[in-house]
């Protein structure tokens, strides 16, 4: 098979790249990036399929600076949104299968019943990211004649149970990425905790938001799995919307605890509400998501993928961007 990434030098793209490689039923990677896959162009999408005929498109490009979507909204539907539906009008033209990635920003978060969203719960984004992302999806999955029930929990029924002629699309949901390259939330919270050790302040934590840390390492193995399970039973087994993330979930005050404490740094903390912390974009205060049934079975609880990544890159001190 030939797999294309779009966002290839992003967090996620990277480590799909690295993962893709040493997949048994892969023969070539394509790496797609700026400047030839841009998400402002509307001409881009088609041109690289036409071009390069992929089997499998893996669309991880974004515009992730969920506080810039929040302040340009319309900028954030044409490269969240539009261009996702773009890709998959070109991949569904010439019979690519697509792996659209979304966000668990799909959901508003206001659920109290401390229960996990599952595909089939109804969307409702709060925030023009999530907004974006969501009509992304939509319009995936118009393109692909996905627009029913069935598809919504077709990651829930086992391979064999799926329809081989279902559409060749998957919409991979996750959340909290970290992993290389550049300032992650672990990076960001260990210069914070740096510069307030050196001012001698305490590191305020928010307590309020909790969502699922996800190492990118990790999802990118999944979706290296989605990708070899169309390669062994047909596109069909890949449909259907995906949860993937790591095991667990945590506060952001938690989840820097935790990285403070495997980087060995004693800065003292104050716990803070959401509120506090002003800023353009609204995250879902529970942003949890159930994870989906996947081939190589769910992944491993995010402090082991963390200890992981931590004592993988143990001088990262990069400053945030
Ligand atoms: N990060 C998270 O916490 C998170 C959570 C849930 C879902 N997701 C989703 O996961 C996917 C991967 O995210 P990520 O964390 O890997 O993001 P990332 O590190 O920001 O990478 C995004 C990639 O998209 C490229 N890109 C940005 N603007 C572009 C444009 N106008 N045209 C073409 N390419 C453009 C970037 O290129 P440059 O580097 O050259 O700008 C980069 O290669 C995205 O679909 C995102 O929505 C992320």
């Amino acid at each position: 098979m030939r797999v294309a990434i779009t966002g290839a030098g992003g967090r996620l793209g990277s480590s799909l790249f690295t993962a893709l490689s040493g997949a048994s039923s892969v023969d070539e990677v394509l790496a797609w990036d700026l400047p030839e896959h841009d998400l402002d162009d509307p001409e881009s999408a088609e041109r690289l399929v036409q071009r390069n005929r992929p089997d499998v498109v893996i669309h991880a490009a974004a515009w992730t600076d969920v506080d810039a979507c929040a302040r340009d909204p319309q900028l954030a539907m044409r490269r969240n949104g539009t261009a996702t539906g773009e890709m998959a009008q070109a991949c569904a033209a010439h019979g690519a299968a697509l792996i659209a990635v979304s966000t668990n920003e799909v959901f508003d978060g206001l659920r109290t019943d401390g229960r996990p969203y599952r595909p089939t719960d109804l969307p409702n984004p709060a925030n023009a990211y999530g907004d974006a992302k969501f009509a992304g999806e939509q319009i995936a999955r118009a393109s692909f004649w996905a627009t029913g029930d069935d598809f919504t929990a077709a990651a829930l029924t086992p391979v064999e149970g799926r329809d081989a002629a279902t559409p060749a699309l998957a919409i991979v949901r996750t959340a909290w990425l970290f992993g290389p390259p550049g300032p992650d939330f672990p990076r960001k919270i260990l210069a914070a905790a740096e510069k307030a050790r050196s001012e001698n302040r305490t590191l305020d934590l928010v307590s309020d938001e909790i969502g699922c840390p996800t190492y990118a390492a990790d999802l990118a193995g999944a979706i290296a799995g989605l990708v070899e399970l169309s390669g062994k039973y047909g596109r069909g087994a890949l449909s259907g919307i995906h949860h993937v993330v790591n095991g667990g979930h945590a506060s952001r005050a938690e989840w820097a605890r935790e990285v403070l404490r495997l980087g060995g740094l004693a800065t003292p903390t104050r716990e803070v509400p959401l509120r506090t912390w002003p800023r353009p974009s609204t995250p879902p205060p529970w942003g949890v998501l159930e994870t989906t049934p996947l081939p190589g079975g769910p992944l491993r609880d995010w402090q082991a993928a963390l200890a992981e990544y931590l004592t993988n890159q143990p001088h990262i001190q990069e400053p945030p961007r």
